[in-house]
């Protein structure tokens, strides 16, 4: 066989294996990714308990199962829910379509999500679903004219 031949066959070679890779192939990538993104993305920061306030020493299996500290202001008292339970309750499709276009109570930088790209969204999707289901219950969010049970951080009346 020539050289030429042999690279134009190794080449053939090289494209098949590429397009015969299962879709399965992205996934540790996007695993990657999505821990990359809801690390920098600050999303521990209020989905798991106690994370800020212990210098984000909490391990990685205790991430993203939502946290019963409140959030009170004027808009009521809010609980950053369980995102591996909200995220199971969802398809990728679905999941994208919502974060594109939500919007929550505060502190909920719910701008962050509408801004990210499909595939930012995407890879956060299989990050979370990656981890190990949880049925931690956060609290249901108290309306402004009523008093939230402790512990809750109260944000101060606007100007
Ligand atoms: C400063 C605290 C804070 C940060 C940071 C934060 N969240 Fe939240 N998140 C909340 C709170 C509080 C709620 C509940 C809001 C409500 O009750 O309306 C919430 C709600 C949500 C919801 C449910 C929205 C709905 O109503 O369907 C999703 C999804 C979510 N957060 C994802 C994320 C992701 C992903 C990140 C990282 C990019 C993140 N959050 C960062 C506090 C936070």
């Amino acid at each position: 066989m020539s050289i030429q031949k042999k690279i134009v066959t190794a080449m053939a070679f090289a494209t098949t294996t590429l397009v015969a890779m299962p879709a399965s192939s992205a996934e540790p990538d996007d695993i990657t990714h999505g821990k990359y993104l809801i690390l920098t993305a600050g999303c521990n920061d209020c989905h798991t308990a106690g994370y800020a306030a212990s210098g984000a020493t909490i391990p990685e299996p205790e991430w993203l199962k939502g946290d019963s500290l409140g959030f009170r202001g004027p808009w009521g008292t809010t609980y950053a829910v369980n995102l591996r339970e909200y995220m199971a309750g969802l398809s990728q499709e679905e999941w994208v379509n919502k974060a594109r276009t939500l919007k929550a109570r505060p502190p909920m930088p719910w701008w962050a999500l509408n801004a990210m790209t499909e595939k930012d969204l995407k890879a956060i999707y299989t990050y979370v679903r990656a981890l190990d289901t949880s049925d931690n219950k956060v609290p249901e969010f108290v309306p402004p004219d009523q008093e939230p049970p402790m512990p809750y951080v109260q944000w101060p009346m606007p100007q």
